[in-house]
């Protein structure tokens, strides 16, 4: 590795890896209890662990590599540290408490927690989004969540052996595609279903099935990821296939570039992964943490969890894909790999790269790959899922089999149009309008709400109250005015993305006159799908028009579902306000 890379690397690895033993085992040796004062509570450690393995999904393992090569390696790790630090850190803290402050009242899903820390009651509406997202997500999460069951299945039996690339690839597209030519009929269809009901069989048992899935999967997740980390990075050139050193990935992510560090694409690339990957602006965290009793710690939990998160990515998850991938292919092949889609290399790619170390190696690693997945996936899918069984719950008094059961069914429902269109963008339009936007804009309100409304000084009675470590007042000052000014800058820079990101010459137009020049990217244009249309409107073969045409009506139809959930969550949110209203319950 080249010297600025390998200081970068060693200095930012060393402090994470630090920062995480610290917390965590500051969290085995403090008091243990973390009792909620009715019904459903943690053990303090799995508390940590269901909120790591929360944050801790395919954003780690898969979405952190695509977004690193995308956005020029180490110039994305700069600004995603720095929206850690200033953004993620400081939302970790609002979550934990507004979930443990709403707990109290017997709120577990956010509408009515917002509700508890204002008077105004249009809060509870913004609340939805809290729900939207856990559901929108988990409709197509649970669908890559089933792929790597299904791949488990499939290494396992071998079913990847002696495969070259392209027969590897082609048994995924036939996978996606609904093909005959899969081992069971419909198979995608066949995982779909299975996952799902294993997620509900899980959340029908509370906090303690959700509890010892984390304390299993995390566990497990860690040790297959340090080893085929050790094993990717340690690859040789000219050993078992490889062209390149398995270093020579690292050398690509960690050289820091300061080139294009002002470039406003790559520090919402860097934004909206610090969101994904801690699952923060979602409603799971603030879910999970109402079931902790008000007196116990929140400052130590948080940052564990949260640590652990960036060990996961920052650490093992950067150390498996890119320096594998990039030792049997280069670079410049890898980034064309990217381009294809964020999830090929995972599951088009790896399976064959596995097989380049023989037949007994490659089972095994592709058993502890997609195992690995597969638990990341579902301790994340779970949480999604708290959230919304929680509000059935505490609103329409159901029990937690029949909330987690309806909670199947619609996810079947929403997520039947990501499996049956994969191909047609439907997978795609989920994920930014649920997985993307609605982050945005929850977290943002909620921010505001936190600091500006309940107000700074109760808010950070709120983080501090039965802390086990010292947060810094600096915390104060960011949570007042940095994280607030970035989530709206980072809001409106998505919002009204210029055209092909050049801000110089956006503003340049703007006063002369001529206007603000939007990109398709923006987050005006993508809602009328500009973009899709101009494509149609330049198609000249009857055939590229008319399949382009259907792209469009699928996208339009998969807009229409996501805004009626919407509607949908917002009247059962109202139901349950002139319900509460009828009781006197105020909070
Ligand atoms: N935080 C979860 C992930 O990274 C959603 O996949």
């Amino acid at each position: 590795m080249n010297k600025p890379a390998s200081i970068f690397m060693v200095t930012t690895v060393a402090t994470v890896v630090f920062i995480t033993v610290y917390y965590f085992i500051k969290v085995l040796f403090s008091k243990s209890t973390t009792k909620s004062e009715g019904g459903q509570s943690w053990t303090r450690i799995g508390l940590v662990l269901a909120m790591a393995g929360n944050a801790v999904g395919f954003g780690n393992f898969l979405r952190f590599p695509v977004q690193a090569v995308q956005n020029g390696g180490g110039t994305f790790i700069i600004p995603y540290l720095v929206c850690f630090l200033l953004m993620g850190i400081p939302l970790l803290l609002v979550e934990w408490s507004i979930g443990r402050y709403g707990g109290q009242f017997g709120n577990h899903s956010t509408p009515f927690m917002l509700n508890s820390l204002s008077r105004g009651r249009m809060w509870k509406y913004i609340g939805v989004f809290g729900i939207f997202s856990n559901i929108g997500i988990a409709s197509y999460y649970c669908f890559i969540e089933s792929w790597t069951l299904a791949y488990v299945f499939h290494s396992a039996i071998g079913s990847f052996k002696g495969l070259g690339q392209g027969e590897v690839e082609a048994v995924f597209n036939n996978y996606i595609s609904l093909s005959k030519a899969t081992l069971i009929p419909y198979e995608a269809i066949v995982f779909y279903v299975i996952c799902l009901l294993i997620n509900v069989y899980i959340l029908s048992h509370g906090i303690k099935g959700i509890e010892k899935v984390a304390k299993i999967g995390m566990p497990m997740l860690i040790v297959f990821g340090l080893i085929l980390a050790i094993r990717s990075v340690t690859l040789k050139a000219g050993h078992q296939g490889a062209l390149y050193n398995g270093t020579e990935g690292l050398n690509f992510l960690w050289s820091p570039d300061y080139s294009s560090i002002w470039n406003p694409k790559v520090w919402l690339a860097a934004a909206g992964q610090i969101f994904f990957t801690l699952s923060v602006g979602m409603g799971s965290i603030q879910c999970y943490s109402s079931f902790i009793n008000k007196r116990d710690d929140i400052a130590l939990n948080s940052m564990s969890a949260g640590w652990m998160n960036e060990f996961v990515e920052v650490v093992v998850g950067a150390a498996v894909i890119i320096p594998l991938s990039v030792g049997y292919f280069g670079i410049d092949k890898v980034k064309e790999l990217v381009g294809l889609g964020g999830l090929s290399l995972g599951f088009k790619v790896i399976p064959f790269l596995f097989n380049q170390w023989g037949p007994f190696l490659s089972v095994l690693a592709g058993v502890m790959w997609f195992m690995l997945l597969f638990f990341a996936g579902i301790t994340s899918s779970l949480a999604m899922g708290k959230p919304c069984v929680s509000f059935m719950e505490d609103e329409f008094k159901w029990g937690s089999k029949k909330a987690s059961w309806v909670f199947g069914l619609v996810i079947l429902i929403l997520g039947m149009p990501t499996v049956l269109f994969f191909n047609y963008g439907v997978f795609d339009e989920y994920d930014y309008w649920t997985g993307t936007v609605s982050l945005f804009v929850f977290a943002m309100f909620e921010v505001i709400l936190f600091s500006w409304v309940f107000g700074m000084k109760n808010g950070w009675k709120e983080i501090t109250r039965g802390a086990d470590i010292n947060i810094s007042v600096v915390f104060k000052f960011i949570l007042l005015y940095i994280t607030p000014v970035i989530l709206i800058g980072v809001f409106m820079a998505a919002l009204i993305t210029p055209y092909q990101n050049d801000w110089g010459s956006a503003f340049a137009s703007l006063f002369n006159g001529n206007g603000w020049p939007l990109d398709n990217g923006s987050i005006i244009r993508q809602v009328n799908n500009a973009e899709l249309r101009q494509q149609i409107a330049v198609a000249i073969a009857p055939e590229v028009q008319s399949a382009l045409k259907t792209k469009l009506y699928l996208i339009v139809g998969a807009k229409i579902l996501l805004l009626t959930l919407f509607t949908g969550i917002a009247v059962l949110v109202y139901i349950a306000g002139k319900k509460r209203e009828r009781l006197g319950r105020e909070q």
